[in-house]
């Protein structure tokens, strides 16, 4: 097989982060990045959390079967959490999947596609979990491990023009041990596993001297970093007794480093000290997804997730006490089987009194051997739709009176892209402001000093901005220099 590939990335940002390591570690052993009628080795990298994102993944390869069928010889890896979860029963089903791959088993992928490539009947299964964080081979310092161009299907950044890295996502741990009723994670992802700190520090240093300007820190459950209850050299052990609060403290104070996220959060681990953080750490940006949910305590009780209504009130009120413009977002879930109609106004009721600037919603699916499949009853599709709908208007009408609030109002925006968006004469680009918002800015190129507009050095700046219009999802801005 010719060492050329292309890859598909569904789901969440630990599935980039992997599919974007995958990719810097095949470039580096000399395969080559191309367009998909290019490629003959197709990665795709796979999501389970919803019933939707895994019929994407039949249909992708339903596709590459028919594409397949034109083109002998292409062959195609599976990896992520699908892959996890079927494992084999790939190769029985589209026989030109030659790699299965789960999310400790990636750090084996390279080699196993590079035997792929020399021998054609080879099929390999790397789905075991492994005991400790598995620490892969660092591709980021090895020549010709470039930062390779996604997919703009798969959950890339919307942009028309890629730049230079300015933002990185750094993994600090594996997996979960939180068995919510409704998730199939710790099923797909295996247990908690926390990355040795001087490993996390050293991806961080090198992504800043690179150019990183900003760093999310990752993980499923990121406030229970080194709380992990595993074997020796692993977990609590790996990470020498560090928490979280300590961690964020040693990645902040790295020079250079202007931006510093994470994701995501579970508010029964939430730490006082993490709390504090947010208004001792300069460049801990003022941005919170603390996935609520549900708003009924009945419903929490029964998804398992260990907090109630006051409980989160309470980590509410406290993070606005130590940041008062944190920019709270949020994950909700409707139609959990036995939610009623007081149930679901619990939640309506938590937006209201939170006012997130935004959420994620979405309508309870079952997943195979999750604890929410054998409960009852389960809610009619028709009620959990309309449910979806109110909630999500609701959200609407929030989101927008939020950042009408911002009108007129400075910031710094970091640069990431040329945007979509250009009017006649008129360039802009797309970041973000430290809450995480979206921001358009308008570049006259007379008023940015040393940047060539056409070009990517703006990609990766930091510039201050005033807001001048709030949009439905967004915000636009113009750039202020020296007016402050
Ligand atoms: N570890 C993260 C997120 C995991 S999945 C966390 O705990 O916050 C992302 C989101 O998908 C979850 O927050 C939840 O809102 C949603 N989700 C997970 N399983 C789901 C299911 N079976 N049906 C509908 N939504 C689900
Ligand atoms: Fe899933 Fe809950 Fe773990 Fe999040 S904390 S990944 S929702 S089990
Ligand atoms: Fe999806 Fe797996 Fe991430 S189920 S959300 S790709 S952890």
């Amino acid at each position: 097989m010719d060492k050329t590939f292309h890859i598909v990335t569904f789901g969440c940002q630990m599935n980039v982060g992997d599919s974007d390591w995958l990719a810097r570690a095949l470039v580096s052993r000399g395969w080559r990045q191309t367009p998909e009628q290019d490629a003959w080795l197709f990665v795709v990298n796979t999501c389970s959390v919803r019933d939707k994102p895994e019929q994407k993944v039949y249909s992708e390869l339903g596709r590459l079967a028919a594409y397949q069928r034109k083109k002998p010889g292409l062959t195609a890896a599976v990896g992520g959490c699908v892959a996890q979860q079927i494992g084999r029963g790939f190769f029985e089903r589209f026989p030109f999947v030659r790699l299965v791959f789960g999310s400790d088993g990636i750090a084996a992928a390279p080699d196993a596609l590079d035997r792929l490539a020399e021998d054609a009947s080879a099929r390999i299964a790397l789905l075991e979990f492994l005991g400790a964080y598995p620490e892969r081979q660092d591709v980021l310092t090895l020549p010709g491990a470039v930062t390779p161009a996604f997919d703009a299907d798969a959950g890339a950044p919307d942009a028309d023009v890629p730049g230079k890295p300015a933002q990185a996502f750094v993994n600090i741990m594996q997996g979960c041990d939180n068995f919510c009723a409704y998730c199939i994670v710790p099923y797909t992802r295996g247990r908690q596993k926390s990355r040795a700190p001087e490993a996390v520090l050293d991806e961080c240093r090198t992504r800043v001297e690179q150019g990183a300007r900003e760093i999310t820190l990752l993980g499923q459950n990121v406030n229970s970093y080194g709380l992990d209850p595993t074997a020796t050299g692993t977990g609590a052990d790996a990470a020498g007794g560090l928490g979280f609060a300590e961690l964020l403290r040693q990645v902040a104070a790295i020079p250079g480093l202007l931006r510093l996220r994470f994701t995501t959060s579970h508010p029964k681990d939430i730490d006082p000290a993490v709390i504090r953080a947010f208004g001792e750490l300069e460049n801990l940006c003022p941005a919170l997804h603390l996935p609520l949910q549900a708003g009924s305590d009945a419903v929490l009780k029964r998804m398992g997730r260990k907090y109630d209504r006051a409980r989160y009130l309470a980590i509410v009120a406290d993070l606005r006490a130590a940041r008062p413009d944190l920019a709270l977002t949020t994950d909700l879930i409707v139609g959990f089987p036995g939610e009623g109609e007081d149930d679901f106004l619990q939640t309506l009721d938590m937006m209201e009194l939170v006012r997130f600037e935004s959420s994620f919603s979405f309508r309870y699916s079952d997943r195979p051997g999750v604890a929410a499949q054998r409960m009852q009853p389960k809610v009619p599709d028709a009620v959990g739709q309309e449910r979806l709908l109110r909630l999500q208007s609701l959200q609407n009408g929030i989101t927008k009176q939020t950042l009408k609030a911002l009108e007129g109002r400075e910031t710094d925006v970091l640069l990431e892209a040329m945007s979509r968006r250009q009017d006649e004469g008129e360039t802009f680009w797309r970041g973000r402001d430290p809450g995480g918002r979206v921001v358009n800015v308008r570049m006259p190129g007379e008023r940015m000093p040393g940047a060539d507009i056409a070009g990517s050095p703006l990609c990766g700046q930091m510039v201050p901005v005033r807001i001048l219009e709030a949009k439905n999802h967004s915000l636009l801005a113009e750039l202020c220099w020296g007016k402050r």
